[in-house]
């Protein structure tokens, strides 16, 4: 039985999926919950623990950040997400003093940090300098949940099980994202030798997959489950050290001449958080497009000193 405790800031709709995915995946026997909302906080503890008869068992307390500190591993999810017409980025000058206040209590944390809210890869940024945590210990979830739709969207299209399906999304979780069309696999075949593709598909689907969370947003205020279920596996493939390879955010350092900022790329996986961020072929084409999500991101990450 596992030993391991998680914790999680931030108790709204998209903490309280994550609780749920990772009490049924028997992650940890312990689970932390915090929010700014003591109340909410109390409340979601005691709801999730009156459900201990069908998870593995696991003993779910309300907290305080700082009894966090001795946690595995602490997912962040405080903040505002975005109302309808709103970007990501649109919710950086309130979610950074969120940023400020949480980072200044997790000062000497030496687990691994996973950052959900957004703008996912700015913030991302931004809890690795002020906490002063290495860099490889910072993990944003970020295009996973855009790698998971899109598997899903071709899937689809192929009436084949998304799982069937390997995709890559790197840059930012966010309109300015590269999708690595000429990566696609179906199993070992090239989604553009697929008898049924049509490379049409390629715009709608691009379309489709920057107004996803939009799409949801507009009808039930948030996007809650997907993420959940993508940060669980995050911390399934951490805490059991799997070696995996996910396109996860962290900083970057000198890679595909980029430098000092977090956005997504494929990286190794291991229990001491990101092992390697690997170095793929990509096309000129895409490298530009990197190029301008890495633009992008660095402009929001400078106009953080003006907040
Ligand atoms: N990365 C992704 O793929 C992804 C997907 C969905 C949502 N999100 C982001 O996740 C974040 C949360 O979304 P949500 O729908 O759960 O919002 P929500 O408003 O339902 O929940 C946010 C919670 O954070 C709490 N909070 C605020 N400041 C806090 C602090 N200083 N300390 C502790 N708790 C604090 C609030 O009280 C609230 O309960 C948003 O930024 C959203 O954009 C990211």
């Amino acid at each position: 039985m596992t030993s391991k405790s998680i914790g999680i800031i931030g108790m709204g709709w998209v903490g309280s999926s994550v609780a749920i995915s990772i009490l049924h995946q028997g992650l940890c026997r312990k689970l932390l919950v915090n929010d700014i909302n003591k109340e909410l906080a109390v409340g979601e503890a005691m709801d999730l623990n009156h459900g201990s008869s069908f998870f593995p068992s696991t003993d779910i307390y309300a907290a305080d950040i700082e009894d966090m500190l001795q946690c595995d591993a602490i997912v962040i999810t405080a903040g505002r997400g975005g109302n309808p017409g709103e970007s990501r980025l649109d919710l950086l000058s309130e979610n950074i003093r969120i940023v400020r206040d949480i980072s200044c209590k997790l000062k000497g944390y030496k687990g691994l940090l996973i950052i959900v809210s957004n703008p996912v890869d700015v913030l991302t940024y931004y809890y690795q300098k002020y906490t002063g945590m290495a860099a490889q210990r910072v993990i944003g979830t970020g295009t996973m949940l855009d790698i998971s739709r899109l598997r899903e969207m071709i899937g689809k299209k192929l009436h084949i099980d998304p799982k069937a399906v390997h995709a890559q999304v790197i840059g930012e979780h966010g309109d300015s994202e590269v999708i690595l069309w000429s990566n696609v696999m179906i199993e070992g075949t090239p989604l553009r030798k697929w008898n049924s593709w049509k490379s049409s598909y390629e715009d709608e689907i691009s379309d489709q997959l920057r107004m996803a969370a939009a799409e949801i947003i507009k009808r039930k205020g948030a996007t809650n489950h997907a993420i959940g279920l993508v940060t669980a596996t995050l911390l399934t493939f951490l805490l059991r050290d799997e070696n995996r390879i996910l396109t996860v955010s962290s900083v970057i350092s000198n890679l595909y001449g980029i430098d000092r900022v977090a956005l997504s790329l494929p990286s190794v996986i291991s229990s001491d958080g990101i092992r390697e961020v690997l170095e793929i072929d990509i096309s000129k084409k895409e490298y530009d497009k990197l190029h301008a999500s890495v633009n992008i991101l660095k402009k929001a990450i400078r106009s953080v000193g003006r907040l």
